[in-house]
């Protein structure tokens, strides 16, 4: 008994209910949570320290709330991981456990975004910082050549897993519940955020009830080498675009397909029928014109060694789209092949902004060249080369075969980590997971038929004996796929921007979850324009909107859904 003071203190609360009618601040005590944490021995391979454990009654906006800190050790190491946990008072909690992404290489360090669910929520320091702020890739070499596999493993899935297997039994004996009384358990995250809550969906498939997941940045090997794709067509063509023209031509084909979904509100809702539509070429020749800009941009904030922040000049620009403006532009959204002619990525839909592709000016020769983006180059040199540097200094002599293999060796290296894209969902979906995946259909920076793919793989491997419409009808009772129209990397659209993007996400999977209200679309509301305050319920993946007699509508359009839909035969093993 003496060495299993958390079961026999959880047993005592369950049977007294000595939470119920609590005040958070009564709960909120070293001796309490000590008491209510897993035993040694309950949890494989995690210790507790107890003698760790802080606690302390903070308020916010959104209510009192105990904010925990206890840290554990994988058995038989010594390593320290922090635990970060925040318990709303007792009358507001829902029986609810809340999971946060992070973005670029973070994890969340934040443990108050449950609250507003009457749920706990919970965060990791992986062993490795990322509490105060520490990124993955500040860690992931100990010197050149070197990799530091723990931390990779930890922000790869492990450390959320942990931190999730951990809460849930905390959360119980805190409140005085039985041990097993139901919590459900969410996930909300987009970008990196979204790849971590896949991670926990393939990994941790049981732990989790709900989860929503934005633009996830997985298949990692490729999706990160990705991002040097767009400087390499402008290498391999010999032609760096002004920014004014690549801008233009983004201007253009909204413009030009717009309408094409029957509504003309500045949003494209159908790339497919753009693709099948529009020839860029029409474009060459129409004038463009920007103002000189000095400008900071803040990137995609990939890690803190590098995140993205450059300050660029760029002056008055005026001129006409050339054919080999074009050229480069068709050459982005075909995607990467490689000199056989064989498939490697997917990329950017057509009328995406060209973030990759930005160029820069030389202000002494008056001339466009090369900018190597952060995020493809850094991951370059520090995950694939392993040097202990921020970026890659040139692109010379890297041609779209040096892509395909530096896509190879990631894919490979990082294939049970990082890449992320198990398609054997069983697990999950047998202790009752429901799934919400969105993406932005003119994402810049995590191409939207990225998830496509992954939803196609999902779909093959679990239902590899049904039709596809009887294995879309399967899956759609627990994993479904929403297209955002016109929207960016896990928001709006600053040039679409009449687009809807959806608001109330935890409402439809708590609705989903707890109610078994099977969603039929994903609400997603218009905020700017002639149609603001409109609430449009996307279409479920493959079907595709249509304005028809003054209504969106989710048609089915098999040519349409294609051309989201990709094979890889450039690399030997199966791409998930
Ligand atoms: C659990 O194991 C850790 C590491 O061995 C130890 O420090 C801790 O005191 C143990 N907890 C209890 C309650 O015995
Ligand atoms: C939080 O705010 C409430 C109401 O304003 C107050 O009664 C309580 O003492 C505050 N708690 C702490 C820990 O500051
Ligand atoms: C593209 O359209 C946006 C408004 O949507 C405008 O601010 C920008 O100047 C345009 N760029 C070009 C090159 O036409
Ligand atoms: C909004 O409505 C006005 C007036 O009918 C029209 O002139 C304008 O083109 C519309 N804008 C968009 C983006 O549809
Ligand atoms: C070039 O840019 C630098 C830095 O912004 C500026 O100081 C300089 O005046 C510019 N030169 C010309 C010729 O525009
Ligand atoms: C990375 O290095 C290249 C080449 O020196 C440079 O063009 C680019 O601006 C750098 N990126 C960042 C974010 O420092
Ligand atoms: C690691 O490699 C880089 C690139 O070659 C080099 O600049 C750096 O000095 C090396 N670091 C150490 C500690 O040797
Ligand atoms: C690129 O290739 C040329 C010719 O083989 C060689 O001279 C040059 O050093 C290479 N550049 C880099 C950066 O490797
Ligand atoms: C979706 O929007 C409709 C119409 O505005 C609303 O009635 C419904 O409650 C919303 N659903 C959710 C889950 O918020």
């Amino acid at each position: 008994m003496r060495q299993f003071p958390g079961i026999a203190a959880g047993i005592a609360l369950a049977a007294s209910h000595a939470a119920a009618g609590s005040s958070v601040a009564s709960l909120c005590t070293v001796s309490h949570v000590q008491s209510a944490l897993p035993a040694n021995g309950t949890l494989l391979g995690i210790d507790m320290l107890p003698s760790s454990v802080t606690a302390t009654t903070t308020n916010t906006t959104s209510g009192e709330y105990c904010k925990v800190a206890v840290s554990y050790v994988h058995t038989g190491t010594t390593d320290e991981i922090v635990l970060n946990y925040g318990f709303p008072s007792p009358d507001a909690f829902k029986n609810r456990f809340y999971v946060a992404g992070g973005f670029g290489y973070s994890l969340n360090s934040d443990v108050t975004g449950g609250l507003e669910y009457g749920a706990v929520s919970g965060a990791t320091d992986a062993g490795y910082g990322a509490l105060t702020g520490t990124t993955v890739d500040e860690v992931n070499l100990l010197g050149n050549g070197t990799i530091n596999w723990d931390p990779i493993f930890m922000f790869a899935y492990q450390g959320l897993g942990e931190m999730t297997t951990i809460g849930k039994p905390l959360t119980r004996a805190f409140y005085g519940l039985d041990d097993d009384a139901k919590v459900y358990t969410y996930y909300e995250g987009c970008s990196d955020g979204g790849r971590q809550g896949m991670s926990q969906v393939q990994r941790y498939g049981d732990e989790y009830d709900g989860v929503v997941v934005g633009a996830p940045a997985f298949r990692y090997g490729q999706q990160q080498v990705n991002h040097l794709f767009s400087s390499v067509v402008e290498q391999t063509l010999d032609y760096y675009p002004p920014t004014c023209e690549l801008a233009k031509i983004v201007n253009a084909t909204i413009s030009a397909c717009d309408p094409l979904d029957g509504r003309s509100d500045g949003v494209i809702s159908r790339s497919d029928l753009c693709q099948e539509q529009f020839d860029l070429t029409s474009i060459i020749g129409e004038s463009y014109h920007c103002a000189a800009t000095t400008s900071t941009s803040l990137g995609f904030n990939f890690g803190k060694r590098n995140d993205g922040t450059s300050s660029s000049t760029t002056p008055e620009q005026s001129g006409k789209v050339t054919a080999q403006g074009v050229a480069v532009a068709q050459a982005i959204y075909d995607g990467l092949f490689n000199s056989n002619g064989d498939r490697a990525y997917l990329s950017y839909r057509i009328g995406s902004k060209f973030t990759d592709a930005e160029t820069t000016y030389d202000n002494t020769t008056q001339t466009w060249g090369v900018s190597i983006p952060s995020t493809g180059g850094e991951f370059v040199a520090r995950f694939i080369e392993l040097l202990d540097i921020d970026n890659l200094s040139t692109l010379d002599n890297i041609t779209y075969d040096t892509l395909v293999s530096w896509m190879d060796t990631a894919m490979t290296r990082y294939m049970d980590t990082l890449q992320t894209t198990l398609p054997d969902l069983s697990t999950f979906l047998s202790s009752g997971g429901k799934m919400i995946h969105y993406h932005g259909e003119a994402d810049p920076s995590v191409p939207t038929a990225s998830s496509v793919h992954y939803w196609q793989s999902v779909l093959d491997i679990m239902y590899p004996h049904l039709s596809s419409s009887e294995a879309q009808e399967k899956l759609k009772e627990w994993y479904q796929l929403f297209i955002i129209p016109g929207a960016s990397h896990c928001a709006s659209n600053s040039l679409q921007p009449n687009g809807p993007f959806p608001q109330d996400n935890m409402a439809t999977i708590i609705r989903w979850v707890e109610e078994g209200v099977q969603p039929t679309g994903l609400n997603a509301t218009v905020t700017e324009g002639n149609y603001s305050g409109e609430v449009q319920s996307l279409c479920q993946f493959p079907k595709r909107p249509m304005w028809k007699k003054g209504a969106w509508e989710c048609v089915a359009d098999e040519k349409g859904a294609e051309t989201f839909q990709y094979t890889f035969p450039a690399f030997k093993v199966p791409v998930y």
